[in-house]
């Protein structure tokens, strides 16, 4: 199944008067189970591209697609709730609430989405992340690969259709890398949901399904 489309979507930021071209035209389709990696240098537009690809950003021009819906011409509230609804962003320094245990950031999911608390979920996610006994732990008590799985919990906790995840791995030791990704992995194969990673470990390139190399703002599918 189609999850996300992009049809001759670019983006353009204007500074001091300076046109900058952060991604080219480009199109592509993303389907349900698929792995995807996006790797390339530094500046080349890889969190444009999934900024746009999670709502986060309108394109300055071109068609997204998700789930049959334009997200393009939607109004700012329209994206947000599709957001909230389908989309689960995990960042590269876990962007856990330092101020919140790890059972009360699913409870803020919870207070923003009006929604019943639905412990039993997000302890079995904890689980599943095998950090259930550190669920009364603030985020700095835990290690960097448990504030990640957290991150990865959390993220998961509204069942999203589509998970987005920039440098998931950046702050993992290798072995800790590759247990995140594959991870990542089962979550997409078994909820038939599309997960999209921005890399610089080549390493991670393995486990994906489908690879993207971004340079200048030119995207590319390259064979992994
Ligand atoms: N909000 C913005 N305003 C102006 N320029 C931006 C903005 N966001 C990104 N850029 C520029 O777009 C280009 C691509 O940035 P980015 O997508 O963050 O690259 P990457 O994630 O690959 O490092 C860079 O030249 C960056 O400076
Ligand atoms: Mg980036």
């Amino acid at each position: 199944m189609e999850i996300i489309k992009f049809e001759k979507v670019y983006k353009t930021f204007e500074e001091n008067g300076e046109k900058i071209e952060a991604l080219k035209e480009t199109s592509f389709t993303l389907n349900s189970g698929e792995l995807v990696a996006i790797i390339g240098p530094s500046g080349s537009g890889k969190s444009t591209l999934l900024t746009m690809m999670g709502g986060l950003q309108r394109p300055s021009g071109g068609i997204i697609t998700f789930e049959d819906k334009n997200i393009s011409s939607m109004s700012e509230e329209e994206r947000n709730k599709l957001r909230f609804d389908k989309i689960g962003f995990i960042l590269q320094a876990s962007n856990l609430v330092p101020y919140l245990t790890l059972d009360d950031q699913f409870a803020l999911v919870d207070k923003f989405a009006g929604r019943e608390r639905n412990s039993e979920k997000s302890d079995a996610l904890l689980k599943k992340m095998s950090i259930l006994n550190r669920k009364k732990q603030y985020p700095g008590d835990l290690s960097g690969g448990e504030r990640q799985r957290g991150a990865i919990a959390r993220a998961l906790y509204t069942e999203p259709s589509l998970l987005l995840a920039d440098e998931p791995t950046a702050s993992l030791d290798s072995k800790k890398a590759i247990e995140v990704i594959q991870l990542l992995k089962e979550l997409t194969k078994n909820s038939n949901r599309t997960t999209v990673i921005v890399t610089h470990d080549e390493r991670l390139l393995e486990y994906c399904d489908r690879v993207f190399k971004v340079v200048y703002g030119v995207v590319e599918e390259i064979g992994k």
